[in-house]
This record gives structure tokens, sequence and C-alpha cells, in this order.
């Protein structure tokens, strides 16, 4: 089969910027696949941030602190962009303008309306494939979940709990960053950080949230401003939420928690999901991340089984199937569903899909009832 090349730009060259371009320098792991990753230009306004790409990437053409001269660029195909979130509408949608296949990162617009501009510019350019970034659904456990939902296994559901837990801000000297700052992260504080991983799995379910009632808590309220002062820390820093939840499919309701904290100790980058249905309830936690929680209910007694997953990824990699399975194989995973369904037009199947534009637009309504709710100290309908 003959492998496409898909040529990149890369705006944002942080933390997850470098994330991409290491998983494309890898594209070798993965077998079968379609079309290939090719790092050809790269853009942040911080040019301390090219020498690392430019010493890694020969492939690389262009550094150049404007995105807009990244995006005129006949030999960009697709971008990657990873910024802080106040300018995720404005860059996205010159992407999309610009007819350039478009992963962003989470949460895909500061706010409902940045998110709903994306959506619009999406739709009135059809032929540009935009997803939105989020990969613990890679993690092999996950996959095996989704299987087990695509096959109905559950019975009726009687409880679903998500969340995303780490405790990067338990220190309180900690500087502050743009992470922490409402003008760059959001209003949503950490459910705009860490909501869509915990979302990305029940909503490709097609489980909705119908109403919310959210309990969102700022530990710190100042941090070091890294000039010997203060400055006020005003995000959320732990979210909690509860969530009346409906499966369209079946037209029944059940209750959904979802929990996104910074402030979690003891956690380094925990996911979780367990769903407890009537004939099946599963519970993984990337704590222990090769390791799912079974129990099939059949009538007499309850027994938890453990099955270890190992490395049964969607996508196929050289890795043999016994090995652990982390979080760079996750990303990797997630850039193989992104140019697999860019190629095919669909993921390879239902759960090994890239979180589109409309999910993204449905985490946004969720956190934006969550905002009201904890104003009201009230249950809020989704609107
Ligand atoms: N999927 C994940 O697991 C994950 C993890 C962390 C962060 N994120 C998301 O990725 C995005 C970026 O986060 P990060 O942790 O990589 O942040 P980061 O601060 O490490 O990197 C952001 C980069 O954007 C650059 N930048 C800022 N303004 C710019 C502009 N106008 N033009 C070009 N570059 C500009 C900065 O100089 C910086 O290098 C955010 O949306 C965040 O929520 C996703």
């Amino acid at each position: 089969m003959k492998t496409e090349t898909v040529r990149f730009g890369i705006i944002g060259c942080g933390l997850m910027g470098r994330e991409f371009a290491s998983a494309a320098a890898r594209w070798c792991h993965l077998l079968d696949t379609a079309a290939r990753p090719e790092i050809a230009a790269v853009c942040d306004r911080n040019t301390g941030t090219f020498p690392w790409f430019l010493d890694n990437f020969p492939t690389i053409r262009r550094a150049t602190d404007d995105y807009g001269e990244l995006l005129a660029r006949p030999d960009v195909d697709a971008v990657y962009v990873a910024i802080p979130h106040h300018l995720h509408q404005e860059v996205y949608c010159a992407a999309i303008g610009a007819g350039k296949h478009l992963m962003g990162e989470k949460p895909f617009g500061i706010d409902q309306a940045a998110c709903e501009a994306i959506l619009a510019a999406s739709r009135r350019h059809p032929h540009v494939f935009v997803r939105c970034s989020s990969e613990s659904v890679f993690f092999p456990a996950m996959q095996r979940i989704g299987e087990l939902l695509e096959q109905d296994a559950f019975g009726q559901l009687i409880e679903v709990n998500t969340g995303f837990l780490h405790s990067s801000d338990l220190d309180p000297d900690k500087p502050i960053n743009w992470k922490r700052r409402i003008e760059y992260n959001g209003e949503y504080g950490v459910m705009g950080d860490l909501g869509m991983h915990a979302c990305h799995l029940p909503f490709r379910a097609g489980w909705r949230p119908r109403n919310v009632r959210a309990i969102l808590s700022n530990i710190f309220k100042d941090r070091p401003d890294g000039s010997g002062g203060r400055a006020p820390c005003e995000t959320w820093d732990n979210a909690t939420l509860l969530c009346e939840a409906a499966d369209p499919a079946i037209r029944r309701t059940f209750p959904w928690t979802i929990k996104t904290q910074r402030i979690a100790p003891g956690q380094r980058n925990h996911w979780y999901t367990e769903i407890y249905g009537t004939k099946l309830s599963v519970r993984w936690s990337s704590v222990h991340s090769d390791v799912l929680h079974v129990l099939k209910y059949e009538g007499g007694e309850q027994i938890w089984g453990e099955i270890q997953t190992g490395h049964e990824t969607a996508y196929k990699t050289i890795t043999g199937g016994i090995f652990q399975f982390g979080f760079g194989d996750s990303i990797l995973q997630m850039w193989a569903a992104f140019l697999h369904e860019l190629v095919h037009g669909k993921p390879i199947k239902r759960f090994a899909g890239c979180a589109t534009p409309e999910e993204a637009a449905v985490s946004h309504r969720l956190f934006t009832a969550a905002l009201a709710s904890q104003r009201t100290a009230a249950t809020v309908p989704l609107s």
C-alpha cells in the first residue's frame, strides 16, 4: 500500500507541540498506515523553542513567529495547533479558512461562543478535516470498554464515573502561568484543561448530559508571580460535576459524575472510567493502565475479574502484544487515528476516533452550564 505524506505545520511549539513532533519521528512504530506526517514548518511566538525542532527534524523548511505566514504556505497540508486557549478561535478559524486540515487542542475555544465559531468555520469548509485532541480513549483498556459498549454488553446503565485528576498545583509556591489566568485559560479553569479527557468516551457512546449540578473550588487564590510578588489565581482548581445523562438510543437516564482536579493529593496524571450496568460493570484507571476490572453478572456470586490488556492497540504497531502501553503510545495512537480518518473518511472503529468539533461543542455546553450551576447553587439544564 502506498503511504501518503501529509505535510504538517505546528503552531505552538511548547509541551504538546513537541509531543506531536516526537510521535511523527517514530511513525515507523505503526504498521499499515495509509499516511504519515512530515513536519514541514513550525511557528511559535517564542523563537527559543525552535532549536529543538530544527535539530531533530531536517524536513522543517520554515520556522516563524507569524502563524499567518505558516498558514499561507502551499507546502503545508495540515496543522496541529497547541497554544493558549484565548487564541484558539482566531487561529483555528484562520487555519480552517486557509484550507489546512486541523488538529486543535482542547478545550477548542476559550468559551462556548469561541467553540461555536470554530464549529461554524468547520461547517463552512466541509472539505477541511477538523478534530480535537484527546488521547486517553486510545489506551487499550479504554478501547476494550468501547468494544463492550458497541456490543451493548452492559445491560441497563446504573452509573458512570469519569475523571482526570492530578496534583500539579498542590504546591502553593508554584509560580502562576497562563493556565491559571482567566484571560488566557478561560473561566472554565480546570474543566477547560482536563474536561474533554473525561468526556470523550461517554460522548462517543452517544451519552449526553441533560443537566448538571457542579461544585467548583478555587483552593489557592494567589500564587507567586515569578517576580517576587503574588498574583491572583482566579481559575477553578477542582470541579466535581453530577450530571443526569441520557442515552438517546435507549431513552433512559443515569447519573454520570465527572471529576477534573488540579489539586488531587497523590495523583500525577490519573484518568479513570467506571461504568456500572445491570449485566456488566468495568473499572479502569491509568494508575494501573494495563488492568481492566470487569464484573459480569449473570446471577450468583458477584466477582470482579482482572484483565491485563498489554499493547492491544486500535492502530497496529510493531510492539509485542504483551508489553505495557504508556502516555507516548496514546499520543501516537491518537495521531494514527487522525491520519487514518483523514485518508479513509472514518476511524478504524467507533471508539478509535479523535474527538469531533461537535463533541467539543457538547463539552462547552456542559462546562458553561456547570459555571451557571456553581453561581446559582442549582441544577442547570444544558442549552
Ligand atoms: N492533550 C493533552 O494531553 C494536553 C496536555 C497539555 C496541554 N494541552 C493543550 O495544549 C494547548 C497548549 O498547551 P501546552 O501545554 O502545550 O502549552 P505550552 O505553554 O507548553 O505551549 C504553548 C506554546 O504556544 C506558544 N504561543 C503562544 N502564543 C502564540 C502565538 N500567538 N503564536 C504562536 N505561538 C504562540 C507559546 O510560546 C508556547 O510555546 C492548550 O490548549 C492545552 O489545553 C493538551
